[in-house]
């Protein structure tokens, strides 16, 4: 029997986006290119040849969207910096009209009584920066600094909630080792040498950035998923140690306990040389903040596989794992495939919580993708995303209940936008978007969720399969 979810009053409810996804404008206001304007034009790299070129036009729509924002009783919403906006060849003075884009974009918020939480970095790099190393090289330690101290000084006033990096995991790993996303290489050292640049530059900037105005709340947004053995038996307990060591313990052990854990260090046989970087290094990691971001979406079920190489085989994202399987279960899928497990979700922040205590936590994404399709009254029936979220918030809710700090749940996505790799056939947003008139029409899952803020959580009884949400 399911019983009513109230949360906890000032609790944040909000939806995120991130700026290459859906603001479009790719060479207005000064912009330059980055690694996904390259990326996305080179043949093959993204499905159907989609690039963001113009995506939800948001760029020139923000008002619109911001007043639709207003109207769903979003508390706030996560958007992103376009690095490129702020400084188009990565370096230098920044870009006044950059900056007044992102000003304008806080102010419609405020205005409308939507908090603004900022990402710095949510994957687009400048290509200039790429063109000299990237991630895989030390310069962007002092670059990241330069820009997220410039666009910091511009907006401190008006946000107050500040994330330097999105999924440092995925910025690495599928960038770097499986290829899938920019800047597509697939070379394992190069991987590592980028998880290590990522975690510095963050914490560099983090520091640069207190001291440049200590009000504002600082932290990061991780993807983290707990990791389960295929079964009881030992082999398969070592794989999902050694996947739980690459995916969530790589970036939360430096950025919490100031060290890289050692079984992972051991595991990656000196890839990038992070067995050997200097201890200042790791101290400028673990600088203190005040939030961390976890961005939820699945469960992984991992199994031994000791007959393949452990390097050596077809481009992964999973470096020195690939004697680990993946193994399916019957859960139900969302359109992406991944299957669908709220328990995850109470399960990650309960050993958040456990084993990295004092943090509070705010789950920064979480979301579906699904077929979804207006009908002909121009409603948009998606009800299994709204079983997802409803099933989501319960876990979210079961964890505050069990002591978990939680204090915020952000809708992976506000808007149907462009989904990476998936171009725009992948739609993850609570409002359906037109790309063809960039008309916006909420989903039934933006009028479910805009009850269940007003209500301040979710009543006694689940939506029903096929009938309404409530
Ligand atoms: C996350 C990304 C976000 C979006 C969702 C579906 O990994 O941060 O941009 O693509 O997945």
């Amino acid at each position: 029997m399911t019983t009513e979810a109230r949360f906890p009053a000032g609790f944040v409810w909000g939806a995120a986006t991130s700026a290459y996804q859906i603001e479009g404008a790719a060479r207005e206001g000064g912009r330059g290119p980055s690694i996904w304007d390259t990326f996305a034009r080179t043949p093959g790299r993204v499905a159907g040849g989609d690039t963001g070129e113009v995506a939800a036009d948001h760029y020139h729509r923000y008002r619109q969207d911001a007043a639709l924002m207003a109207d769903l009783g979003l508390r706030a919403y996560r958007f992103s910096v376009a690095w490129p906006r702020i400084q188009p060849d990565g370096r230098g003075p920044a870009n006044q009209a950059g900056l007044d884009f992102y000003r304008r974009l806080a102010d419609s918020l405020l205005e409308r009584g939507v908090e603004p939480w900022v990402t710095l970095y949510h994957w687009d790099l400048p290509q200039a920066l790429q063109d000299t190393g990237g991630w895989a090289g030390r310069e962007v330690v002092d670059r990241f600094t330069e820009y997220a101290t410039a666009v910091y000084g511009a907006l401190a006033d008006r946000v107050a909630n500040w994330t330097t990096l999105n999924e440092p995991w995925c910025a690495a790993f599928l960038g770097h080792a499986a290829g899938i996303h920019a800047p597509g290489l697939q070379d394992p050292d190069t991987a590592v040498r980028a998880v290590h640049h990522l975690l510095v530059a963050h914490g560099q900037a983090t520091r640069a950035m207190r001291a440049l105005d200590p009000r504002p709340r600082l932290g990061i947004n991780l993807n983290l998923d707990p990791v389960t053995p295929a079964s009881a038996g030992a082999a398969d307990a070592d794989a999902a140690r050694r996947i739980d060591g690459i995916y969530n313990r790589l970036f939360l052990d430096p950025l919490f306990r100031g060290r890289y854990p050692d079984d992972v260090l051991e595991d990656l046989a000196g890839l990038g040389g992070l067995d050997r970087v200097a201890e200042a290094d790791l101290a400028a990691v673990a600088a203190p903040l005040d939030l961390l971001g976890v961005n939820y979406y699945r469960r992984w079920v991992v199994a031994a596989r000791p007959e393949r190489p452990r390097f050596g085989g077809p481009p992964s994202p999973w470096v020195g794992a690939g004697d680990v399987e993946f193994v399916a279960s019957d859960r139900p899928r969302t359109a992406l495939g991944w299957e669908i497990d709220p328990s995850g979700l109470d399960e990650l922040l309960r050993r958040l919580h456990r084993d990295y205590p004092s943090l509070p936590l705010y789950v920064t994404e979480n979301g579906a993708a699904f077929e979804d399709v207006p009908d002909v009254r121009g409603l948009v029936p998606d009800q299994a995303r709204i079983r997802f979220l409803d099933g989501h918030l319960r876990a979210a809710h079961r964890a505050i209940q069990g002591g978990v700090d939680l204090r915020g749940y952000f809708v992976w996505s506000l808007l149907d936008n462009f989904e990476w790799a998936e171009g725009y056939a992948k739609r993850f947003g609570i409002v359906y978007v037109d790309f063809a008139t960039q008309r916006r029409l909420p989903k039934d899952s933006a009028l479910w969720y805009r009850d269940a803020i007003a209500r301040g959580g979710l009543d006694g009884l689940p939506p029903a399969p096929n009938g309404k949400g409530g």
